[in-house]
């Protein structure tokens, strides 16, 4: 599609994937939009083979549309699909496509011979059928390339910041050094010191974090990062921060996939807390205000 100006020039609909329904609801409303109802089954209980099947229920021709859809689970992402086909044949004539949880972010390089840049991957396709993108703290900025398109990056951290104000955080840290810009933003947000862990990925299921300087004893402890998949890293980071004295520590990230059991794994930890970029049972706050604000401003 074409570029044609920047978003949020009068009216606007918003058109949200079952990934992103409640999300999408509270951005309708943060930003003054009508929210489209669609349809996600054609017959009830859906195709017998599992296929994917959207149909919006009002009007978008002519319309300036904000497409809310996560890109995971794998489905999500061909339902995106469709509705970016849906969104061209009823005649959108702006599409800014916001992805809350840019699924398949992580691999964005190639580790080894022979595979993908799946970030890439996924995300020149999703920039053809869009005027604009907008992503929440993904892994890794540079992706946003990959779109083709103008695309910017949205923090969820001041959502987990807001969550976590008057909790009594005294030390923020990231688990690792490339977290450590999210440690910092909270930190700063909160008025509380913040650091990184030193942590080395062995496996999937199993990384090793090592201590850094800061004193954590008698402290409350935030530990702060983009994603928990298995919740492996953060409760490795909680054990030794127990052993170290912190009184009390709480989990927070802006997407919460909480695969492979993570969610008992990290009942090591006093709190756990994520944003509505996906939804769990630790979705406590919202990113609406933040993907609001970053759409008026264009
Ligand atoms: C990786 O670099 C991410 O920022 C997270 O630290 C990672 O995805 C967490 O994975 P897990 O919860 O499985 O330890």
């Amino acid at each position: 599609m074409k570029y044609l100006a920047p978003v949020l020039r009068g009216g606007m609909k918003v058109v949200a994937g079952s990934a992103s329904l409640a999300l999408g609801k509270e951005l309708a409303r943060a930003i003054g939009a009508d929210l489209v109802d669609v349809a996600f089954e054609k017959h009830p209980g859906g195709f017998p083979d599992g296929e994917r099947y959207v149909r919006l229920l009002a009007p978008v021709a002519g319309e300036d549309v904000v497409l809310v859809q996560s890109t995971y689970p794998d489905a999500k992402v061909v339902e995106l699909f469709l509705l970016q086909d849906a969104l061209v044949e009823a005649g959108a004539r702006n599409v800014t496509l916001v992805i809350p949880y840019f699924g398949y972010g992580r691999q964005d390089k190639q580790f080894e011979p022979g595979e993908p840049v799946s970030a890439r991957a996924l995300a020149k396709r999703l920039g053809q059928e869009a005027d604009e993108v907008r992503t929440v703290s993904v892994h890794n900025p540079d992706v946003l390339a990959f779109f083709g398109v103008p695309a910017k990056d949205v923090s969820g951290m001041p959502a987990i910041a807001r969550h976590l104000r008057g909790r009594g955080v005294d030390v923020v840290l990231a688990p690792d050094e490339n977290a450590e810009r999210f440690a910092r933003e909270v930190g700063k947000a909160l008025g509380a010191d913040w650091d990184s862990l030193e942590k080395k990925r062995i496996d999937s299921f199993t990384v090793e974090v090592k201590p850094k300087a800061m004193d954590v004893k008698g402290r409350q402890v935030a530990i702060v990062d983009d994603v928990i998949s298995t919740g492996t890293t953060i409760a490795t980071a909680t054990k030794m921060l127990r052993e170290q004295g912190a009184t009390r520590v709480i989990a927070a990230c802006v997407h919460g996939l909480f695969s492979a059991n993570a969610l008992t794994r990290l009942q090591a930890c006093d709190e756990v807390v994520a944003t509505d970029t996906l939804l769990s049972p630790a979705t406590k706050v919202s990113v609406a205000p933040e993907i609001a604000a970053q759409l008026h401003r264009g």
